[in-house]
């Protein structure tokens, strides 16, 4: 049974402080976990606690630290860490509001993946084993190596410019093409006199000035390196347009130019032509803008995957939502979007029964827990975005990948290929 949780506040890639949680068991066995942070936040995500007054700019969160190490350690004290659904109940029971806001979703989540980890350590399993059994596959993943938006000081308005592979031998073989391709982006920006500083994802941050020009630096680096773009390596981007939409006038404004939400989309057209290697685009729309965001799935959802991030927050009442609406034809996943496991597992159940496909997601203020690969090679969430292959808060993801694939061994490994199939158990 559950002895003791506690917490510690640390903190994340950005400097920033966090939440890390321990669960102690009756037996001495152990789990620990570190909570992610976004920038780019959905307006519906689960609370962050977070102090508020001088202390390290108001962001210190002594408050959840404190909230896990009195009201959350008593009320776990004596559960069985192999009911994860119990667990996060008796969480959210004791919280007491919809979003998470009294406790801190950080404070629950932190607790909620410690436990699942203090339960495998108690089996004797890697953590995708005891939370994912047998046949597993290793996802397709997508490198964010041009950075911009919230996640860069630079010009581009979009936010993210991914790289995936697609026909790959292996796990390594398409991470290595990943690597390869990253290297030769950063050798074109040095020959073009860009910057070649990271972002906050370890993606290059050059002063760009269109998201257009930003694809046109992929698509060379990806011909450059010696493959065909769409063929080995395709592209996808995260427009996160919540942050270039003008509530007020509902037009969006990016990179010196006014759309209306059609010319926005005649716009993606346009780029969805001249880069047939485009496969994935994730928010094209504002979370406040359903109605243009499923015109936009209607129009363009079987040319490409259509990802909703922001407008959902991997809250299950909100997919179910899209889901009836259209809004989509695939769901981001953010753990910390919601805050307990229990939760996340649902809204993944619910996006692939829809037939919808699911891509879990990193943060853009990371630590260097390594849950979300294990939890998406366990859900066989089939896609994962976490970041460039740089930053070892980025890299170590893909790391764990190649230690599961390792430990998978070359005959039981499967591979997702896009676009995934969406059967779920
Ligand atoms: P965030 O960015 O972690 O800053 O929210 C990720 C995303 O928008 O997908
Ligand atoms: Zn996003």
């Amino acid at each position: 049974y559950i002895d003791k949780v506690k917490a510690l506040e640390v903190f994340d890639s950005r400097g920033n402080p966090t939440v890390e949680a321990t669960v102690i068991l009756s037996d001495g066995v152990s789990g620990k976990a570190e909570v992610p942070s976004g920038a780019s936040t959905g307006e519906l995500e689960a609370v962050e606690l977070r102090d508020g007054g001088s202390r390290l700019d108001g962001k210190g969160v002594l408050k959840a630290v404190k909230n896990v190490n009195t009201e959350i350690n008593d009320a776990l004290h004596g559960l069985d860490p192999f009911n994860q659904g119990h667990i996060d109940q008796v969480m959210i029971d004791l919280d007491g509001t919809p979003n998470k806001a009294r406790l801190g979703a950080n404070a629950i989540l932190g607790v909620s993946m410690a436990v699942c980890r203090a339960a495998a350590n108690e089996t004797h399993q890697p953590l995708y084993r005891y939370l994912g059994g047998t046949d597993l596959e290793l996802p397709q993943t997508f490198h964010n190596v041009i950075n911009g938006g919230e996640h860069a000081d630079n010009n581009i308005d979009m936010q993210e410019f991914m790289i995936t592979p697609v026909e790959r031998t292996s796990f390594r073989d398409g991470f290595e093409k990943i690597v390869n391709t990253y290297h030769t982006l950063k050798k074109i920006l040095e020959d073009e006199g860009y910057s070649t500083g990271l972002g906050d994802e370890g993606g290059f941050a050059p002063n760009l000035n269109s998201s257009e020009e930003a694809l046109q630096m992929l698509h060379d680096a990806i011909v450059k390196a010696g493959y065909t773009p769409g063929k080995e390596i395709a592209i996808a981007f995260d427009a996160a347009a919540s942050y270039f939409y003008n509530k007020d006038k509902k037009v969006y404004e990016l990179e010196g130019n006014t759309y209306t939400a059609d010319e926005l989309g005649e716009y993606y057209g346009k780029l969805l032509k001249e880069f047939p290697e485009i496969i994935s685009i994730e928010d094209p729309y504002s979370e406040d803008d359903w109605e243009n965001f499923a015109k936009f799935t209607k129009n363009y959802g079987d040319r490409v995957q259509i990802v909703a991030d922001d407008p959902v927050c991997t809250n299950p009442k909100l997919i179910r939502k899209a889901i009836e609406m259209g809004l989509a034809n695939s769901i981001l996943i953010k753990l910390n979007q919601i805050g307990t496991v229990t939760e996340t597992l649902e809204a993944i159940r619910l996006a692939r029964k829809n037939g919808y496909t699911t891509m879990m997601s990193h943060r853009s203020g990371e630590t260097g827990d390594t849950f979300v690969a294990d939890f998406t090679v366990a859900t066989n969430a089939a896609e994962l975005k976490s970041g460039a292959p740089a930053r070892s808060e980025r890299v170590e993801k893909y790391n764990q990948l190649l230690r599961i694939e390792n430990q998978l061994g070359e005959d039981g490994t499967r591979l997702a290929h896009f676009p995934n199939d969406v059967d779920f158990d």
